[in-house]
């Protein structure tokens, strides 16, 4: 691989800003410096050194992030804040993607990583990946509901949801819920509420197949997935 192609995909920044490191004679391979991106380099052999540091080799990123609300789950926009926006610049490993959507109001477990064929079979439609919510509803919700989710009910459009798994945490004037489903429709989970003619106050992910947030996590924080983590969504 490219030299520079390296120090991009580690997230040294865009090409620009990778030559410019280049330049600043910060860059050694193999114990000689380089000032030039165009060699070619073995990330598993070599020993790449940068200011200093060696470089840790990695082709994916896993990132687990507790979103907060506020910011559009894409890699970019011209007018609103994107989840990357909340990644220090030297974590913004090329080709980071959210591993599906959370709305803008929507909180809490989203993915980022560069694995398309991992970030496709959580998200493909086949896979049945459960995602676990939590919300808060305007109204009561009821034992009929829970029966109604698991029946699937039907959206605006015409849509039937697939069997979905309600848990009534707490019921009242603004009712606490936890919601399983297997699908990942737009504002699915604010449609199906809607369907019951319920409104969703507040929603926040709490998993995505076998991973959990980690708790510890503040809004807007992130980390790496642990190899066992990692274990848990790639078999
Ligand atoms: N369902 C919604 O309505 N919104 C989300 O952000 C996620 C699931």
């Amino acid at each position: 691989m490219r030299l520079d192609k390296l120090l991009a995909n580690s997230g040294f920044g865009t090409r620009t800003e990778v030559k410019k490191l280049l330049k600043s004679g910060l860059v050694y391979v193999d114990g000689k410096m380089y000032k030039d991106g165009s060699i070619h380099v073995d990330p598993e052999k070599s020993n790449v050194i940068v200011a200093g540091e060696s470089l840790v080799y990695k082709e994916f990123v896993y990132i687990m992030m507790n979103k907060p609300q506020g910011y559009i789950s894409a890699t970019e926009d011209q007018y609103l804040k994107t989840v990357l926006d909340l990644l220090a610049p030297e974590d913004i490993a090329k080709g980071l993607f959210p591993a599906g959507r959370l709305d803008r109001d929507t909180e809490g477990f989203l993915l980022l990583t560069n694995d398309g064929q991992l970030a496709h079979q959580l998200l493909s439609p086949k896979k049945h990946v459960p995602k676990t919510y939590f919300a808060r509803i305007d109204g009561e919700v009821t034992e009929e509901d829970i029966e109604k989710f698991k029946n699937g009910v039907i959206l605006e459009d015409d849509y039937e949801t697939k069997p979905a798994d309600l848990v009534i945490l707490k019921s009242g004037v603004v009712s606490e819920i936890e919601l399983t489903i297997t699908e990942g429709k737009f504002h699915q989970v604010k449609r199906m509420f809607e369907a019951v003619d319920k409104k969703v106050l507040f929603l926040k992910r709490l998993s995505m197949g076998k991973l959990k947030l980690d708790d510890s996590l503040q809004l807007g924080e992130y980390r790496e997935l642990t190899d066992s983590e990692l274990n848990l969504i790639q078999n």
